[in-house]
């Protein structure tokens, strides 16, 4: 039996409450998108018998400048959507609701974090607001060279000039390459380098719980890296936020108020080929690199607009208020904060802070203030709500929601079912999406008028997109089966690669089953139909709802002197879902203490990002190897996860007392 078929029948996870669609949630919503099964189940195969007919039927209600002419070219594992056709993500954002009137209309509502003893602030962007300021940084970026194709990189904390930044770079045709303001210098050295960026937009600093993250420092400390390398920075601009101490390089920085004070205001939308990049963003792999995963323009903006309207059924002028709480630094923020719900003109909220600052009740506080409809996070966010106690929701009025989502791990039945009771007042549909980066947009979910909801399934799946529960030979594997999931043929969303590296593209996610995209996740799917995600089937871990490479966290850990080898993996984890554990052996004049935890953590910390600081950091001697050297993380994963009974396989393990050993210290 394969580690994952054997995953899938101990997790014995067989969960029967079902939650049928309110009938009158439709009319709540303003018309359903979908009202029913039926009418689910009919519009999948019509989708997936013919494709072209109905993707092309969904890209007509965006605005183009030349029509394609056909709607899809496949050629495994190369598609290209809505061929020949021309058109711009910022104007089907930002200008056509202008041009159609809707100028005045809110678009991005902004919420700061609470100054110390003040209020938040909250600034309010119409499409007009957005279509002046995104001119007026495209003319920026202009007017330091940066043209057409040029690849733009962007480190801030969420502030209204990042979705600014993110579209004025749409609007030219200049990829933007957005990386999260919680990872450290390095991270902007190795993603400058693989996308050969010269610009850098950043701010000098974030606020996190009232401090100052210095994202101007981290850059000044990246471009000190660069400096001769193969890639090098020419200009910085930095948005003033925190107004803490910066230094300043002369004729490299600028401050984007004054910049943008010289920029006229208008700037046309460039004409984009469908198939030209949109935007590369990193995320991790099996391999220490970081891929840079390709989106273009056309397919990537009719699907994550359509999936925006079905899956979150939002309907303009009806008083709809959308917030995802995710950070523009992930794709989740890219897809649906931005790209995905401008074009459906209703406003998105942006938030700046954290979910506990000042107080433990802060979402609620926002979702009451702004009368938020559909509320959008994540399943370690809400197991944190768990434990800060139901009370802080319970203090405001959450009688405006509509529609709940959760996105970026799987969601246990009994977070699902806090959730849908203690926020959504049971009234509340919960729509589990799952999706990845590599997919654009959403790809199995419920949809909110139409699908049963049965806690801990993402249930079926989207239009257009064919999944499946495959062996390593790419068999379809009956009910229950846990098994590799897979998407059977090309959706719009789909990445088009991985930059700078084709092999890694077609090896990752196209060559290992025939003709089918691997999704790298195992799962099973049930007798209903339903999709239940398991987990990754690569060296990836999902922490709290992030993806992090192990090699990339084993080769942090070795870069401190103290450290010889390391092994990282999964474990279980209350509120993150999955933590981390990593297995050191240490250079023979350092001994194992708290302070080396402590400063081997705080080294992850600089060397990626806080998030991907070990949660438990364990010493030992040597790492239990196979006889060709390769580590077992399958063993050291059943230690990490306190399995001590560990009826797995060791034949080929070289060394049996080093298993003994680890064991023994985990009973210390
Ligand atoms: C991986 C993708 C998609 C945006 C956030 C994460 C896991 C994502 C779910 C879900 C179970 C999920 C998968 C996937 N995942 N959503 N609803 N249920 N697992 O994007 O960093 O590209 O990670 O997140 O393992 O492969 P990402």
């Amino acid at each position: 039996m394969s580690n994952v078929e054997s995953a899938a029948i101990e997790s014995g996870l067989h969960e029967n409450r079902v939650f049928p669609p309110d009938a009158a949630l439709g009319a709540r919503l303003g018309g359903a998108a979908i009202g029913t099964l039926e009418a689910y189940r009919a519009e999948h195969a019509r989708s997936i018998a013919d494709p072209s007919g109905y993707w092309g039927e969904v890209a007509r209600s965006f605005d183009w400048f030349t029509p394609w002419t056909s709607v899809l070219e496949w050629n495994l594992p190369d598609a290209k959507w809505f061929v020949g056709g021309t058109t711009n993500v910022c104007h089907n954002c930002v200008d056509r609701q202008v041009a159609n009137g809707h100028g005045g209309e809110v678009a991005i509502i902004w919420e700061g974090e609470p100054m110390p003893g003040g209020v938040a602030e909250v600034r309010r962007f119409t499409y007009a607001d957005l279509q002046r300021e995104t001119a007026r940084f495209a003319n920026v970026l202009k007017a330091q060279g940066v043209k057409k194709g040029d690849v733009v990189t962007i480190y801030m904390g969420m502030v209204p000039e990042l979705a600014i930044a993110v579209l004025a770079c749409a609007r030219i045709g200049a990829p933007h390459s957005v990386i999260f303001g919680g990872f450290s210098s390095s991270a902007i050295v190795d993603r400058v380098v693989d996308a050969r960026s010269r610009v850098i937009v950043t701010c000098d600093g974030a606020w996190r719980r009232g401090s100052v993250v210095p994202l101007k420092a981290n850059v000044d400390a990246a471009c000190a890296e660069l400096v001769g390398g193969a890639s090098a920075i020419e200009h910085v601009i930095v948005v003033r936020r925190c107004g803490n101490d910066i230094a300043w390089t002369e004729g490299r920085d600028r401050w984007w108020h004054e910049a943008a004070a010289e920029a006229a205001d208008a700037c046309p939308c460039e004409p984009m080929d469908s198939e030209d990049m949109l935007f590369l963003l990193y995320t991790s792999g099996s391999t220490g690199k970081p891929k840079g995963i390709m989106h273009t323009t056309g397919g990537y903006m009719v699907y994550t607009g359509h999936t925006s309207r079905v899956v979150f059924n939002l309907v303009p002028e009806r008083d709809h208020v959308y917030w995802c709480t995710a950070d523009v630094g992930w794709i989740t923020g890219h897809s649906y904060i931005l790209y995905g719900i401008l074009p459906n003109r209703v406003p998105s909220i942006m938030y700046e802070g954290a979910p506990n600052h000042p107080g433990p009740d802060r979402f609620w506080d926002i979702v009451a203030r702004h009368k938020v409809t559909h509320f959008y996070t994540a399943p370690t966010a809400i197991r944190a709500f768990m434990k800060w106690g139901a009370e802080h929701p319970q203090r405001h009025d959450l009688s405006s929601l509509l529609v709940l989502g959760t996105v970026g791990e799987p969601i246990n039945p009994e977070a699902w079912m806090w959730y849908h009771r203690e926020i959504g007042g049971e009234r509340c549909p919960v729509v589990d999406t799952w999706w990845q980066t590599e997919t654009g947009g959403h790809m199995i979910t419920p949809l909110p008028a139409a699908t049963p909801t049965v806690p801990g399934s993402c249930t079926l799946p989207f239009f257009g997109v064919d999944a499946a529960i495959v062996n390593e030979a790419g068999e379809e594997l009956p009910a229950n089966r846990g098994g590799l999931l897979a998407i059977r043929g090309p959706w719009p969303g789909m990445l088009r690669g991985i930059h700078g590296d084709r092999a890694r593209f077609v090896e990752t996610y196209w060559s290992r089953l025939p003709g089918m995209y691997l999704a790298g996740d195992s799962a099973r799917r049930d007798e209903r139909g339903y999709f239940w995600i398991m987990g990754r089937i690569d060296d990836v871990i999902n922490v709290s709802g992030h993806r992090l490479g192990t090699m990339e966290v084993e080769s942090a850990l070795v870069s401190h002197p103290s450290v010889v080898e390391a092994a990282v993996v999964g474990m279980p984890h209350e509120i993150k879902g999955t933590g981390i554990a990593a297995f050191c052996t240490l250079e023979p004049h350092f001994t194992p203490s708290d302070e080396l935890i402590e400063s081997l953590r705080a080294h992850v910390g600089a060397e990626i990002g806080a998030i991907a600081k070990p949660d438990r950091i364990r010493f030992t001697d040597a790492l239990p190897k196979t006889r060709s050297g390769k580590i077992m993380r399958r063993l050291l994963r059943a230690i990490a996860c306190g399995d001590e009974s560990s009826t797995q396989d060791t034949t080929t393990l070289e060394d049996f007392s080093v298993l003994a050993k680890l064991r023994e210290t985990d009973e210390s």
